[in-house]
């Protein structure tokens, strides 16, 4: 709990001290990843605990029980995260991972590996809005300040974990590296939860029926995972992430980023985006 304001600097990114060492970095790097492992990446606020909650229910063929008796990060611990070796040794069964690590820290601890990954990408506008009311409950998170300073650190990519522009790009454009590789949106998601979760269940080679998947559907959509405190984050304490002051599961809108941006926050942030992304094949689902 003492270094809950403290940051943890790795490779040039600050990442919460609370969770991270430079062991902790190091155990990530040089993982020994298994065939038979899925590995969920994204850059925060992207879909991390909706994508978790969808491997669960997709494995589980429907089936809510493990979802509603064990928190998210025992299902799918994050690999950079103190906790994570022993919650594996802990478990049986295919393992899944989550990161929020950029591509060229894991790149070699998964090569040749048989990993499957899902990077889960979402409009970079809603992340920061995502992102700065999520700093304003969690105490192992900077004082985000004004929206406009945050956005600033975001474009500049100071803020924890680094850049988004080259989160997205560096796992993007290293895909053809990675054997099974997904890519998915969050908006993807949120039109299309169903064939979304399809989506998954192929890449996952584990075939649902329609009732399995009906299931899974409900258990995924936001109002469940709102009161579902395996996911919620309830279950953590109000030091850490303090509920009286924002929910974990806010909106789970696509565009609320609309509410906040000015005009001339958003033109100027197309200019990045544009300058930024003009080398990506990547077909961006949003509309600024
Ligand atoms: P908002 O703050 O915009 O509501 P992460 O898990 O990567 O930290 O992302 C958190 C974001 O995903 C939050 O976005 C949260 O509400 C949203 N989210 C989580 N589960 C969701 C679901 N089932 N449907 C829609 N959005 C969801």
């Amino acid at each position: 709990m003492d270094r809950l304001d403290v940051a943890e600097t790795f490779h040039g990114i600050t990442f919460p001290g609370h969770l991270h060492t430079q062991e902790t970095f190091q155990y990530a790097m040089s993982f020994k990843f298994q065939d038979t492992d899925t590995l969920i990446v994204t850059y925060p606020k992207s879909g991390t605990t909706w994508m978790q909650e969808m491997v669960t229910l997709v494995s589980s063929k429907g089936n809510p029980v493990r979802a509603q008796t064990q928190p998210n990060w025992m299902r799918a611990p994050w690999l950079e995260q103190y906790y994570c070796p022993q919650v594996l040794k802990a478990s049986q069964g295919p393992r899944f991972l989550t990161t929020h690590l950029p591509y060229q820290l894991l790149a070699t601890a998964l090569q040749g590996t048989k990993t499957k990954v899902i990077y889960v990408a979402r409009n970079p506008k809603d992340v920061v809005v995502s992102y700065y009311h999520f700093h304003k409950m969690a105490n192992f998170l900077p004082n985000p300040g004004t929206f406009s300073e945050f956005l600033s650190g975001f474009v500049k990519g100071t803020v924890h974990y680094g850049s988004w522009f080259d989160h997205v790009k560096g796992w993007t454009s290293n895909s053809g590296n990675i054997h099974n590789f997904l890519y998915i949106t969050y908006e993807d998601m949120s039109q299309d939860l169903r064939g979304s979760l399809e989506r998954v269940s192929r890449f996952l080679q584990c075939p649902l029926v329609e009732e399995e998947l009906t299931s899974a559907e409900r258990s995924c959509s936001f109002s469940s995972m709102r009161e579902n405190s395996m996911v919620n984050y309830t279950l953590v304490p109000k030091e850490i992430m303090n509920h009286n002051k924002g929910k974990f599961m806010r909106k789970g809108k696509i565009g609320d980023w609309q509410n906040i941006f000015s005009e001339e926050q958003s033109c100027s942030f197309d200019e990045v985006f544009a300058s930024e992304m003009s080398e990506s094949s990547l077909e961006f689902v949003w509309k600024n």
